[in-house]
């Protein structure tokens, strides 16, 4: 589709989901959603930064009525892969005990984050807790993680827009893309 240059390299950008798609396929998650809470209020938790764009369209899309809250976390490892190493750089600000919460992630990849994530938020004691992705990647999962919620399913590749970057660039993009660098392996 695009030819973009980021600082140091040339990457081609083929879509792979349209803003229509997306749009259509985050009414029918919204739709899901509201038959399982039934009108019950849901603390949706946005893992920063990748799902501000789908937590935005998710709590316009849902009935239920939605509290929003942020989590920013931090994995080491190379740009386009996890190491497992999970620190949160911000935490909630609310308390989530008894709440019904809703963990709104852009993508499981490895599932490391949302493992580490899961485990830290069943400490606090929610009343329930499920998770909602707009991507299910699963060549490299190495967790069980259970995923309640997902929007679209993809086996390999590294993907940007819709909030999603490579080194903080492409997230403004309406659509989702794969990204390739023309000359090697990213
Ligand atoms: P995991 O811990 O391996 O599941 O990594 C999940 C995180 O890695 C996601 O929340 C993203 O921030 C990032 N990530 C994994 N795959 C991609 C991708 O294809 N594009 C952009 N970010 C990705
Ligand atoms: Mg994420």
């Amino acid at each position: 589709m695009a030819s973009p240059n980021t600082s140091k390299n040339k990457h081609s950008l083929t879509q792979l989901f349209s803003a229509e798609e997306i749009a259509a396929r985050v009414r029918e998650l919204a739709a899901q959603i509201d038959r399982d809470y039934d009108g019950r209020e849901i603390l949706m938790i946005a893992v920063l930064k990748g799902s501000f764009l789908f937590i935005a369209d998710l709590v316009r899309a849902v009935k239920s009525p939605p509290v929003v809250d942020f989590v920013r976390l931090a994995s080491y490892g190379s740009a386009t892969q996890s190491s497992g190493i999970i620190e949160v750089r911000k935490d909630l600000e609310m308390s989530i005990k008894d709440k019904d919460v809703l963990v709104v992630e852009d993508i499981v990849d490895s599932g490391q984050t949302l493992e580490s994530l899961r485990s830290i938020l069943l400490n606090r004691q929610p009343a329930s807790l499920r998770i909602c992705t707009l991507i299910d990647k699963q060549a490299h999962r190495v967790t069980n993680v259970p995923v309640d919620y997902i929007g679209f399913s993809m086996d390999d590749g590294f993907i940007v827009g819709y909030g999603l970057d490579f080194a903080e660039r492409y997230r403004q993009l309406p659509y989702i893309g794969v990204l390739k660098k023309e000359s090697a392996h990213i």
